[in-house]
C-alpha cells in the first residue's frame, strides 16, 4: 500500500539517517515485529545499520542478515533499553493490541534520538463495499447468542438478514483484541509533545478484486484474500475460547470465505510518519 518499506516521502530521511558517513551506525528497531519481515528486509537494505526486532513471541530466523537481531520480550521492559538510542522506530498494527496505547508511543517517542522517525501504522476492523460506504456487520449479539449460550447455527443463518458475516468477524475480533483504550494512531501522536507528523494517511486495500483506482490493487486484492482467509483460520481457536460451537464457526466461516470471495470490499488501514524533535518543544 506504502509503496515499498517506507513512504516514499521520507526516503530521504531515511537515507541519511542509516546511510550517513558521519553519523556512525544507525539503529533501527521494530516493535512488536511478528515475523519480522519488515526488519529483515530493511536489514538487507540498510546493511550498514543494525536492525532489532522485539516481540513477545519466540521467533526463529533461518536466513535473516547479520546486521539483524530479535530480542524475545515484553516491550514494556525491553523499550527503556533503547531510550535515545533509535534512528528509526517502525511499529505496524500493535498499539491497539497493548494495554495502554498511548504510553506506548510515548515510549516509542523516548527510544527515538533527535531527529529520528517514527513509521507507525494500524489496521482498523471495520469493511467497506465497492462505493466505500461501511458495511453492516451482522450483529451476533442481537440473536441471544453469549458465551454461554451459542445459538444453533440454522437461526444464525436464517437471521443474516443480509448483513455481512465477514464484516461481523472483523468486528468480533475488533472488540474483543483491541485495547479499551486505544484511539486511531493520529490521536495518539498528537498528545506526545516531541513528536512531529511529518505525514498521516489513511489507505484502502481491496479484497480479492482490484479496488478503483487503488495503486498495486491487483496485488493487494490477491495478497489480502490470502490473508484474510488465513485470518479467519488463525482466529478460529479465540472464537471457540469466547464460547462459540463448532458448528457456529463453520457456518461463520462458509459464509465469511463466499463473502471476501465473491463481493466486492475494502480494508482501511492508517499510516503515519513522525519526526522526533530536536529540542522538546516547551524548552
Ligand atoms: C498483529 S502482529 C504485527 C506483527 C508485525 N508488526 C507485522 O506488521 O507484520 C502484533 C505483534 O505484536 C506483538 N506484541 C503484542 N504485545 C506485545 C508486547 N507487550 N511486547 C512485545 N510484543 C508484543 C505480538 O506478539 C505480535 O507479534
Amino acid at each position: 500500500m506504502i509503496g515499498g518499506l517506507f513512504p516514499v516521502g521520507v526516503s530521504d530521511q531515511v537515507d541519511q539517517l542509516l546511510n550517513d558517513a558521519q553519523g556512525g551506525q544507525g539503529t533501527v528497531l521494530d516493535v512488536g515485529c511478528g515475523s519480522a519481515i519488515w526488519a529483515t528486509n530493511m536489514a538487507k537494505i540498510f546493511s550498514r545499520a543494525w536492525v532489532v526486532g522485539l516481540d513477545l513471541n519466540a521467533q526463529e530466523f533461518s536466513d535473516a542478515p547479520e546486521n539483524f537481531e530479535f530480542i524475545q520480550g515484553d516491550l514494556d521492559q525491553t523499550l527503556p533499553k533503547f531510550n535515545g538510542r533509535a534512528s528509526i522506530v517502525h511499529c505496524r498494527c500493535v498499539a491497539q493490541h497493548v494495554r495502554d496505547p498511548q504510553t506506548l508511543v510515548l515510549m516509542l517517542s523516548q527510544t527515538l534520538r533527535p531527529g529520528g522517525l517514527l513509521l507507525l501504522a494500524d489496521g482498523d476492523w471495520t469493511v467497506y463495499d465497492q462505493h466505500k460506504k461501511l458495511v453492516e456487520p451482522f450483529k451476533w449479539w442481537n440473536h441471544g447468542i453469549t458465551n454461554s449460550n451459542p445459538a444453533e447455527p440454522i437461526v444464525l443463518e436464517k437471521d443474516a438478514c443480509g448483513r455481512s458475516w465477514y464484516a461481523s468477524w472483523l468486528d468480533f475480533f475488533g472488540n474483543l483484541t483491541r485495547s479499551k483504550d486505544y484511539r486511531p494512531i493520529e490521536e495518539l501522536v498528537k498528545n506526545v509533545d516531541t513528536l512531529t507528523v511529518l505525514d498521516s494517511h489513511r489507505y484502502l486495500s481491496p479484497i480479492n478484486w482490484p479496488g478503483e483506482g487503488i495503486e498495486n490493487g491487483e496485488d493487494l486484492g490477491r495478497i489480502l484474500n490470502i490473508n484474510q482467509r488465513d485470518f479467519f483460520v488463525g482466529a478460529k481457536e479465540i472464537a471457540l475460547q469466547a464460547g462459540f460451537s463448532h458448528e457456529m464457526v463453520e457456518v461463520w466461516g462458509r459464509h465469511y470465505e463466499a463473502e471476501i470471495d465473491s463481493g466486492h470490499f475494502y480494508n482501511l488501514w492508517h499510516y503515519l510518519t513522525a519526526q522526533k524533535r530536536e529540542t522538546p518543544i516547551n524548552l
